[in-house]
């Protein structure tokens, strides 16, 4: 299988004053990261609060610059690109955050938010209003609804609209970074079940950043977990569960609420 994300010996300081601002504070928040995750597949990410999770997530994307290391995703490698190829790479991996009330202006209506990559892009108006109605579609919003503010959506809704804003820019690769974290667990299921069918639907790659372990052991094909700032124990999500190497890993899955079903047929 390829491997669409490759990530190797990626590193981020954080620069950051202290309490005194005379003792600058350095935190080492990935500690040279090497990782690769193969094409239509889902890679779960977990660790303790703290440990790294959605600094190395910024850092792959480029959206914080690495202070070392090399990513390369669908071929692109963002160290090395163009302007122009930059702007192919923004839109080839995007980012999903857990609060989908920041994520939306709300002056804008949901259409306009989802529209602004597209405008972006210099696609016509036509086209743009055709793609965005089929956007909402595609992700369980009314096209008609198009036309509200965010305040006018539930939370599992805006959700929803912020993955379509996503899908407008054709990624390849989704960073979800705790989707699911602020919406009822009743509304936390129809959202994951979405994101797999899309991800079915348009062959997309995922990291999948959630502290439920249930979900990731749910979702993902194979797993990672990190540990201040370092991946102390990666590979497939069945083995990772059942037979965890490091202690740590071990006191992660142990502290879940539930138990794990990790039949492989479990999807
Ligand atoms: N902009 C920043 N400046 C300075 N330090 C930062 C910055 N962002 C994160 N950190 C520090 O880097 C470390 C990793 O933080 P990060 O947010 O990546 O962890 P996380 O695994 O995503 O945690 P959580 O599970 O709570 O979301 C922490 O020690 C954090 O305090
Ligand atoms: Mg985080």
């Amino acid at each position: 299988m390829d491997d669409l994300v490759c990530i190797e010996g990626l590193s981020k300081v954080h620069y950051g004053a202290g309490l005194l601002k005379r003792r600058a504070r350095t935190v080492r928040a990935v500690d040279d990261v090497t990782l690769t995750i193969g094409c239509n597949t889902i890679m779960g990410l977990v660790g303790e609060s703290g440990s790294g999770k959605s600094t190395l997530a910024r850092a792959v994307l480029y959206l914080d610059r690495p202070s070392a290391g090399s990513v390369e995703i669908d071929g692109l490698n963002p160290a090395v690109l163009s302007r122009a190829q930059m702007k192919l790479f923004r839109q080839r991996a995007q980012i999903v955050v857990q609060d989908p009330h920041a994520a939306l202006n709300p002056r804008r209506s949901v259409a306009a938010s989802v529209a602004e990559g597209l405008r972006n892009r210099g696609v016509p108006r036509c086209a743009r209003e055709r793609r965005v109605a089929e956007l909402l579609e595609m992700v369980g919003i009314p096209a008609r609804r198009g036309r509200d503010h965010p305040e006018q959506f539930s939370g599992g809704q805006r959700q929803r609209i912020v993955i379509a804003r996503a899908l407008a820019m054709d990624p390849r690769f989704l960073i979800l970074d705790e989707p699911v974290s602020s919406l009822d667990v009743s509304i936390q299921a129809q959202i994951i079940n979405l994101l797999l069918d899309l991800k079915h639907q348009l062959a997309l790659t995922y990291l999948f950043i959630s502290h439920d372990l249930n979900l990731v052991a749910y979702i993902s094909d194979s797993i990672a977990v990190m540990k201040q700032g370092r991946i102390v124990e990666q590979g497939d999500a069945a083995d990772v569960i059942a037979h965890p190497q490091q202690a740590y890993t071990q006191m992660l899955f142990q502290s879940a609420p539930r138990l794990f079903d990790t039949d492989p047929g479990r999807r």
